[in-house]
């Protein structure tokens, strides 16, 4: 099969199109033809080791997992003997948190793992796009922050993958929606659903007098610290980007009543509920995906490069199998 190969850490260039073995599946796995993947700014910390700690956890000297991706979307191939619940031509959506391996036209996944029939109504590319953001923001405003409706909520960099799908949630789970972004994002972000958005290049929300009872920081730019005095008495602040800081600010808030600080690892938190539960509010009109730019597998590192900007809008996702070299579409 073709794969992205990553045999060294570095550059978007050190990523390569390469024949690779094809995966087999154990007997309680399923392989999955693989139409549509995400590249996301995990993978492009998997793939650069920045953070340093990326080595520890991943490969000291060089990747340990030599296909990167998580999210993916297709169809599955063959089933183990032992499989009860898929079969071959199920539309799948999911993901692949642990052996990574989505970068690639086939992959063997668990019975068991993250992973669910894709909404009737979602192409391949919309289905891995919910994988990213939408999972995420499910367990960070859902699970870890115990979101109510009629809640003040606000999220910060409201245009990102993270961000877009929170205020679709948040929205969904009936909060009072602000969200921050840049001035070229404020109409994407009011039309996926919040009642307020602030361009943070004119305003500076810590600075309104105006409290919430939550703020997510979806991409990891304000501080517990800087956050606190926009949180009411009992608010929660959660960050995606783990820090010493965030992990002291928890540890100290875990202990005390009032304000807390919340991260969390989303990916190890998944499951197949997670994805039904999306899948339902997706057929019904309730999220919609997000996608700022499609390349296909030969492309990955142009994707990379545009990921590592910090500015993709929603998803950027890669579509295998088929050659879609000159459909780069802009939203
Ligand atoms: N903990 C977890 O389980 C978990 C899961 C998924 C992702 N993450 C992490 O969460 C972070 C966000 O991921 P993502 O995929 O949502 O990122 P992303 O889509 O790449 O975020 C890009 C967005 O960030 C906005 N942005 C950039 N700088 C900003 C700033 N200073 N203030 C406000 N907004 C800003 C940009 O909007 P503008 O152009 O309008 O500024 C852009 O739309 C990443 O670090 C990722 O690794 C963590």
């Amino acid at each position: 099969m073709k794969a992205i190969v990553c045999t060294k850490y570095g550059t978007p260039d050190v990523l390569q199109l390469q024949e690779a073995a094809m995966p087999i599946p154990r007997d309680n796995e399923v392989r999955i033809k693989i139409y549509a993947a995400t590249v996301t700014p995990a993978d492009c910390s998997f793939r650069s080791a920045d953070p340093f700690i990326v080595r520890l956890v991943y490969g000291l000297i060089r990747p340990k997992n030599n296909i990167l991706g998580v999210e993916l979307a297709g169809e599955i191939e063959s089933a183990g003997k032992d499989v009860t619940g898929f079969k071959a031509g199920d539309r799948v959506f999911g993901i692949s948190p642990a052996s990574f391996g989505a970068h690639a036209e086939y992959k063997c996944l668990p019975e068991d793992a993250p992973l669910a029939v894709i909404p009737a109504n979602a192409t391949y590319e919309e289905a891995a796009g919910l994988c990213d953001g939408a999972l995420t923001a499910l367990v960070f405003l859902r699970d870890t922050a115990n979101i109510q409706r009629g809640q003040k909520v606000l999220i910060y960099g409201a245009s990102g993958s993270v961000g877009i799908y929170s205020v679709q949630l948040a929205n969904y789970f009936g909060a009072e929606v602000t969200g921050v972004c840049s001035s070229a994002n404020i109409e994407l972000v009011k039309a996926m659903g919040a009642d307020k958005a602030i361009d943070y290049t004119k305003a500076d929300f810590t600075k309104n007098g105006e409290t919430y009872d939550i703020i997510l920081d979806a991409v990891g730019k304000r501080s517990f610290s800087n956050c606190k005095g926009s949180l009411k008495q009992s608010g929660v602040y959660l960050t995606t980007v783990p820090t010493l800081g965030i992990m002291l600010h928890m540890f100290r808030t875990s202990k005390t009543g009032g304000k807390k600080a919340r991260f969390t690892a989303s990916g190890l938190k998944q499951n197949k509920e997670n994805l039904n539960f999306l899948r339902e509010l997706f057929e019904t009109g309730k999220i919609k995906a997000v996608i700022d730019r499609r390349y296909s597998l030969d492309q990955i590192a142009e994707a990379h490069r545009y990921v590592e900007t910090g500015r993709k809008k929603g998803n950027v996702v890669i579509t295998v199998g088929r050659n879609l070299a000159t459909q780069i579409t802009r939203i």
